[in-house]
C-alpha cells in the first residue's frame, strides 16, 4: 500500500521524505523503505503517538520542512493516471497557497468535498458533509507553500479532539490562495480506507497489471524513469527479489532501460 503514496511523491519530483505513522507501524515500513537511498530517496521516520489528525503532519514535521513548500500524501491513497506525472510536474512547479486535486466520486458524504463556481474557482469545502454542495472529492494528496507550518500550529483542534486538514485548506480558501485542480475522468483514485475500496484497488490494479503486462507503482521503476537511480542499481534491486515475479518485473525494466 505504501508504495502507491510513495509513487505520487516520486512522480513529483520530490525525494526527501519524512514517513508519519504510528509507533505501531512505524518500525515496519521503515524496515521496508530503510533510509530510500537504494531508490535515489532521503526518507526519515518521525512518530504520531495518538490519531492528533491529519494536519499535525505539519507540526510532527515543521523542521523537516524548513523554509520549503510541502507535500503531504495519505498513506492509504491511490493514484493512477496517464496524465498524473504531467499534471504533478506542473502544479508543483510554483505552490503560492495551496493546491487541492479534485475528483468526482459517488459517495460525497465519504470525503472532503469542494464546490466551485462558474469559472472553475473554488469556493466552499466541507468535511464529510451529510448534504454535499457537489460530488467533487479532495483527494489525499495536498500542495502547500511554507504558509502551512503556521498555519496548523494555528489550528484550534475540533470536536473529535484533531487539527483537521479540511481547517488549513479552508484557511486558505479564506484567504483566497486554495486552487483546485480536478484529475479528470480518465484517472483513478482510490481511497482504500475501507474493505470495499480495498476490494475495488485490488481488481482494478490488477486487471490492468495483467492485460497490460505493467506494475503500477513499481517505486525501482519510477526511481530508475525518473533519473534517481542507473539501470544497474535498478537490477541490484531486482536480483534481490528475483524469486519473485516483481524481482523479475524490475529486472526486466533495467535490462529494457538500458
Ligand atoms: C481524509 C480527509 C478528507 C479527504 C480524504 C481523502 O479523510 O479528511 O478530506 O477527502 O482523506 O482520502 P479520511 O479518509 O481520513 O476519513
Amino acid at each position: 500500500m505504501i508504495y502507491y503514496p510513495l509513487s505520487a511523491l516520486m512522480l513529483a519530483g520530490i525525494r526527501e521524505i519524512l514517513v508519519i505513522s504510528t509507533p505501531g507501524d512505524l518500525p515496519q515500513l521503515a524496515r521496508l523503505l530503510r533510509d530510500g537511498s537504494h531508490l535515489g530517496l532521503d526518507i526519515s521516520y518521525a512518530q504520531q503517538d495518538e490519531p492528533k489528525g491529519l494536519a499535525d503532519a505539519f507540526v510532527i514535521g515543521a523542521d523537516h520542512i524548513g523554509q520549503d513548500p510541502v507535500a503531504l500524501v495519505l498513506g492509504d491513497n491511490i493514484f493512477h493516471g496517464n496524465s498524473f506525472f504531467d499534471i504533478l510536474q506542473t502544479e508543483t512547479a510554483n505552490v503560492d497557497g495551496c493546491v487541492l486535486f479534485g475528483y468526482p466520486v459517488s459517495d460525497p458524504e465519504r470525503y472532503g468535498i469542494g464546490e466551485t463556481d462558474a469559472d472553475g474557482r473554488l469556493v466552499s469545502i466541507e468535511e464529510k458533509p451529510a448534504r454535499p454542495r457537489s460530488n467533487r472529492a479532495i483527494v489525499g494528496l495536498y500542495l502547500y507553500d511554507n504558509d502551512v507550518i503556521d498555519i496548523a500550529k494555528n489550528l484550534r483542534p475540533s470536536a473529535r479532539g484533531e487539527l483537521e486538514i479540511t481547517d488549513v485548506n479552508l484557511t486558505y480558501l479564506e484567504q483566497g490562495r486554495a486552487r483546485l485542480r480536478d484529475l479528470g475522468r480518465g484517472f483513478a483514485w482510490i481511497d482504500a480506507g475501507t474493505p470495499e475500496s480495498i476490494v475495488q484497488a485490488t481488481q482494478y490494479v490488477q486487471a490492468l497489471e495483467n492485460r497490460q503486462g505493467v506494475r503500477i507503482a513499481c517505486v525501482e521503476e519510477i526511481a530508475l524513469r525518473m533519473g534517481f537511480i542507473d539501470a544497474e542499481a535498478c537490477d541490484r534491486l531486482g536480483a534481490e527479489l528475483s524469486a519473485s515475479a516483481y524481482g523479475r518485473y524490475v529486472r526486466l525494466v533495467a535490462a529494457e532501460f538500458r
